[in-house]
Parts: C-alpha cells; structure tokens; sequence
C-alpha cells in the first residue's frame, strides 16, 4: 500500500461532475475541489480520451488556487476477457486500490484532501466508494465526503422531458448484461438500462414496449432516438454503431416502458 503512514489523514472527496456537460459542475462541486490539495485525473486509454479531455477543461477552469496538484494517472483496464464477471471486476478493483493507495502516498504522504472527479454521480454504477472503503480495509486511514452530480439517467429524463416512473409505480435500473440474461425484470412497468455494449433490448419480445434511447447525453454530439422499440430498435442499433465507429468511443442508456403495467 505504497509510503503511507497510518499517522496520517486523508479525506477522500468523491466529486461527482455530471455526465459530460461542463455546466453540470454544481457550486459544491466547485468548492471541493477548490479545497483539494491534489485532484487524481483518470486516464482511461486513448479512445476514451474526450473523458480525461473534460476533467482536464474542468480544472483548468475552476482551479485558480495555484496550490492544487493535479495528477493524471492511467486507470486499470478491466480484463473484459475474463468469463467471470464478478471475479473480473474484483480483480480491477483490487488493481484501482493499488493505484489510488500509491497516487495518496506520492502526492499527500503528509495526509490532506484528495479529490476525484467521478462521472455523474458517484452513487450510480461507479466504484469509487467501493474502492475507498478497500482502502480503509487496507488500513490507510480515511474519511470520505461524495459531493452528488447529475446521473446520467437524470440526463436521460431531461433530454426527453419524461418521468422515470408511472404514477405510482416502481422502475428498475439494471445493466445490459443483466437484461440480457434475465430477461424483463418481474413487477415493473419502466426498467432503466445502462453499461450496455452489445444493445441487449434486442433480445426482448418487442411488443407493447416504447424505448427513449440517448448517447453521449449533455453533450455537443448527443443524439436521441425514441419510439416503438419494433419500429426503432433497429435502427438505433445501426446508429449506435456508426456513432461508435465516428468517435471511437460511445456511452449510451436507455428507458423502455411496457404499455401494460405488471401488476
Ligand atoms: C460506469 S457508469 C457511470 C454512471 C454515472 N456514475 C452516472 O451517474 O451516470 C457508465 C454508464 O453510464 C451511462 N452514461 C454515463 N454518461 C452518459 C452519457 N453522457 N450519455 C449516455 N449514457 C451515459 C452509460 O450507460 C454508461 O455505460
């Protein structure tokens, strides 16, 4: 767990950004990372480089307090390969702790704020707060504050000025692979899709369901489909792919409604 000592404290601010808009940065988020003495910029590889290229706008802009660090570091990539999942991410997640555990001890051995800027909203299929309380298992001493941002399903409901729910009713948020496997998930109307790689609402029996899909949401190039997933399914597929191919990267989600409530 790299040169850090046990003396010393750190407080582990997770700064949600929002999901690619600058002005999604609420005045929290700014004061955050104001306060930091080193921001940890992620590197996700080159052809998620837009991603970094916006954390890096983000703090050009806002951090005049010329006493912040800002460290870029290259984030272990999951070993998409591996059959089993959950061992796969486990394995990753040990591979970020040994990361951010060595950034902590290089860059605020004596302790202070580390911020990171987490996509959307920290609380929503992201790992930081797990990987925070690995290093606090580890026995690097920690606190940890999440200043909240815009998720990207908020994004999602904005863009086409729908509710999430049915009066009433519940909705459920899941993963491709999850609807995939699964199927419709039981006593739900609304189900909400996210890390979607392969267009999983392709294996469901389309009818009666209305799908509101967007990629790359809040911002420039953002596109939205919406309609009867038998008349657009298609289609969004291609779209999806052509946009993938265009910026040699994509982050998409989707809401699928069912015409006839589960009861
Ligand atoms: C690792 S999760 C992070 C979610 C994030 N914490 C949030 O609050 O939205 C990444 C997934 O979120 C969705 N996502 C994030 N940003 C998006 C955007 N700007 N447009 C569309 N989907 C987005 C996609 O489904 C993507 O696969």
């Amino acid at each position: 767990m790299g040169r850090l000592q046990k003396k010393i404290m750190i407080e582990l601010l997770l700064v949600g950004i929002g999901s690619g808009n600058p002005d999604h940065l609420t005045g929290e988020a700014v004061a955050a990372l104001h306060s930091a003495d080193v921001v940890l910029i992620p590197r996700k590889g080159t052809d998620k480089r837009a991603l970094a290229d916006l954390r890096r706008r983000l703090c050009a802009g806002i951090l005049s307090n010329r006493q912040t660090k800002v460290v870029e570091f290259d984030l272990p990539r999951r070993d998409i390969d591996n059959p089993a999942y959950l061992d796969g991410v486990a394995h990753w997640h040990s591979a970020i702790t040994d990361a951010w555990a060595r950034l902590i001890g290089q860059h605020a051995p004596q302790g202070g704020r580390v911020a990171l800027m987490v996509w959307g909203d920290p609380a929503l299929y992201d790992s930081s707060l797990r990987i925070a309380d690995r290093l606090r298992a580890h026995g690097i001493p920690l606190t940890c504050r999440v200043v909240p941002g815009i998720s990207s399903l908020q994004m999602l409901a904005a863009a086409f000025a729908i509710p999430l729910n049915t009066v009433g009713a519940p909705f459920l948020v899941t993963t491709g692979r999850r609807l995939r496997t699964d199927g419709w998930p039981a006593g739900v109307d609304t189900v909400i899709v996210m890390l979607d790689g392969t267009c999983a609402f392709q294996s469901l029996d389309p009818e009666g369901i209305t799908i509101y899909w967007a990629a790359y949401l809040g911002m420039p190039c953002e596109i939205r489909r919406s309609g009867l997933l038998a008349e657009v399914g298609v289609e969004i597929v291609a779209e999806r792919e052509t946009a993938r191919r265009t910026h040699g990267w994509i982050m998409d989600t989707y809401l699928l409604r069912r015409a006839t409530p589960a009861r």
